[in-house]
Formats: structure tokens, C-alpha cells, sequence
């Protein structure tokens, strides 16, 4: 970690909260506080949930999340809290209360779990049972992100390695969500043809917060088996927000020509969370086929 002043912190901070700078330049300037961490990036993040962009200010929840550091939990509280804030970011603040994990938890996920957001309610249901996990497998959190994935995943991946039995398990409406996760996690860690092809039928579930995890997976796994389906859902023009989201920044960390074909075509959505997701996608994308080093490199080009 290179150590870095505040005020270089601060200038990093003002790109993310200037609405004028294209979106993709906010994104690399987030993704750069997150890499940093500390006191100053975490308030540098937390000034920009009075922004417009819904798709920005739930990826801020997300990153506070990953960051899992206990001075973030004041503000994912509040955006949680907050019922102006879009349910998409509502959710991702809730996910990220759970990442960290914090001793007042689960009665705050409690009081949420039956949000009138279904995205808010069903985060929270989930983010409950892992809490209830891990006591009572007497867990450490530091155990339950052990996969090649770098990410607290909201889920332990479930110990089942039948990709029959797993995918039953996923489609099963039935089961709770976190049962469902469980599989779903432990799919994206076989990795194979059929898993893949399983985790696609995910798709057809009926929680669009489920399937927008499916998006999400395929976006960690960046393999380009998973393309038809995520074009599919990017497509879809009566698919929820969240999820053709999370299908757009999936395409863009695959970043093949078709992906790229198809991210183009959505560049004008009229849903803004989608349009700008394309734009941040593709910017990603140019990334993943260029040489350049490091995509979070806001801090160069603002020392520069
Ligand atoms: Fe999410
Ligand atoms: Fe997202």
C-alpha cells in the first residue's frame, strides 16, 4: 500500500464528487479511494450519496463494504435508513453493513428484513442468516471470504460439488435466498461449462435481487462462456435495472468483441443506471485489452 498525503486523498475525492467529469472518471477515482483506504478516503466517498447517479452512489455502498472498515457503518446506516435513496442503493448499503459486520447488526438488519423495497427486504433476509452462520459455525468473517474471488461474498459457497444437486438447490423457490446463494457461490467456484450453463438458468429465478447476483458472479468470473446469457439479460428491456446493470459491467470485465458490440448499442438506454453502467463498462473494458497497469489509477493522472 503506498502511503499517500491527505490532500492527495482530497484531490482524488473531489474528482469522484464532481458531477461535470464523465462517470468513468468518477468510477477510477472510487475504485482508487477504495484501493487506498483510511479516514479521508472513506469521508472523500461518504460526501457523494448526495449525488444524482443512482448506478455511482451504490457502487459507493459496495465499496464501503469491501473496504470492511467500522468507520464507514455511520453512513451505510443512514443511506439504509434513507428511504429517498433508490432501493438499489438502500440494498448495496445493506450488503455492505453486512460485509463489515458491526455489533448492533442484526437488529438493524432485523427492523429492515421486511422493507417495503423488496431489493432492501430480501438483502437483509440474507445478510441475517449469515450472521446466523457464522455463529453458529463459530466462524471467523475472515473465513468466509476464502475463495480465489478477492470479495465478502454475501454467502458462504455451500460445501455440495453436484452441479445437478447445486443448480436444484439454486432453482429452488422454495429454499431460503442465503440456501440458494450458497449454491450459487459454490457454482462460480467449480468454474466448469456445466456450471456456468447452471448459473445461466439462474436468470429464470423470480427475485430480480437473485439474478442480479447471477449477473454479478459472471462479472467476477470473467469468462466468456457466460456471454450469451448476460446479453441476453442486457437485452431485455423489461429486466430490472439492477440486474441488466450488473449484466452491462459483467460484459465489460469480459470485454470480447461482442461484448463490446452489445455495451455500444445500450450507450443511450433511457434508464440512466443502464446507460451509465455501458459507459463505465466499456471504459472498463478498454482496460482489460490495453497494457495499462492498474485501472484504479486516479491517483497518477491527478498528481500528474
Ligand atoms: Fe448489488
Ligand atoms: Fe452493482
Amino acid at each position: 500500500m503506498v502511503n499517500i498525503s491527505d490532500s492527495a486523498v482530497e484531490n482524488i475525492g473531489r474528482v469522484l464528487n464532481d458531477p461535470q467529469r464523465p462517470m468513468k472518471e468518477r468510477f477510477r477515482a472510487l475504485f482508487t479511494l477504495r484501493n487506498l483506504g483510511g479516514e479521508t478516503a472513506i469521508k472523500c466517498i461518504s460526501d457523494c450519496f448526495k449525488d444524482e447517479s443512482v448506478l455511482l452512489k451504490h457502487e459507493l455502498a459496495y465499496c464501503l463494504g469491501q473496504m470492511q472498515d467500522v468507520k464507514a457503518v455511520p453512513i451505510l446506516k443512514s443511506v439504509l435508513a434513507d428511504t429517498n435513496q433508490d432501493p438499489i442503493v438502500r440494498h448495496e448499503a445493506g450488503e455492505a453493513l453486512g460485509a463489515i459486520g458491526d455489533s448492533g447488526l442484526q437488529e438493524l438488519l432485523e427492523k429492515y428484513q421486511y422493507d417495503s423495497a423488496i431489493e432492501v427486504a430480501e438483502t437483509c433476509q440474507i445478510a441475517l442468516q449469515r450472521l446466523k452462520w457464522i455463529t453458529e459455525k463459530n466462524t471467523t468473517e475472515n473465513n468466509l471470504s476464502q475463495s480465489r474471488y478477492a470479495s465478502i461474498d454475501p454467502a458462504p459457497p455451500s460445501e455440495e460439488v453436484n452441479i445437478d444437486e447445486l443448480r436444484k438447490t439454486m432453482m429452488d423457490e422454495n429454499k431460503t435466498l442465503f440456501e440458494r446463494y450458497r449454491a450459487m457461490f459454490s457454482l462460480r467456484n467449480l468454474g466448469t461449462t456445466e456450471s456456468i450453463n447452471a448459473l445461466g438458468e439462474g436468470f429464470k429465478a423470480s427475485s430480480a435481487l437473485f439474478r442480479h447476483e447471477v449477473a454479478f458472479i459472471f462479472g467476477q468470473m470473467q469468462d466468456e462462456r457466460s456471454v450469451p446469457f448476460l446479453k441476453k439479460t442486457l437485452e431485455d428491456t423489461t429486466e430490472h435495472e439492477m440486474v441488466r446493470h450488473e449484466a452491462a459491467e459483467a460484459l465489460g470485465s469480459i470485454a470480447t468483441d461482442e461484448c463490446t458490440e452489445v455495451l455500444t448499442r445500450y450507450l443511450h438506454d433511457p434508464r440512466p443506471v443502464v446507460r451509465e453502467s455501458c459507459e463505465v463498462a466499456l471504459d472498463m473494458s478498454e482496460y482489460e485489452n490495453s497494457p495499462e497497469f492498474q485501472y484504479a489509477n486516479t491517483l497518477l493522472t491527478v498528481q500528474g
